[in-house]
């Protein structure tokens, strides 16, 4: 079973940003499943720069969004994107070093941090940018 299921809930009625969303959920799960298989590191060196690669592509897309449409929360929600890509990166730097950082509770934290951030940040942008004309 998938480490994350998508939710109707976590949609924002933004579409780019939701396509992108259904994507970082892809490659949570992908991380996940490779863990659980007891993939090599290679394999998991692979989807975890993914993960990080594809996590900065979002925040640069929904940040552009901000920054077009003058969005009032914008500072304090690009503060929050900073600290995840810190803990994010901080993780590849153990994993890179030969920690075992890709235990259940990392993948734990992956999911409440895509949950948390969707629900408690991104949602809130979905109404501002619809009203702004933004589908
Ligand atoms: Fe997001
Ligand atoms: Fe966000």
């Amino acid at each position: 079973m998938a480490l994350v299921e998508w939710k109707t809930v976590y949609e924002t009625n933004v579409s780019e940003v939701d396509n992108q969303h259904k994507k970082l959920v892809g490659i949570v799960n992908e991380l996940h499943s490779a863990m659980i298989m007891g993939k090599g590191k290679d394999v998991l060196s692979k989807v975890f720069n993914e993960l990080v690669e594809y996590t900065l592509i979002h925040f640069a897309t929904e940040e552009k969004y901000f920054d077009e449409y003058v969005y009032p929360e914008a500072d304090l929600h690009k503060q929050q994107h900073k600290n995840l890509v810190e803990q994010v990166a901080a993780l590849k730097t153990k994993f890179e070093a030969g920690e075992k950082v890709l235990t259940l509770d990392v993948m734990n934290f992956l999911r409440d941090w895509l949950h948390d951030h969707i629900i408690g940040s991104d949602k809130l942008f979905g109404p501002y940018l619809n009203s702004k004309g933004v589908k």
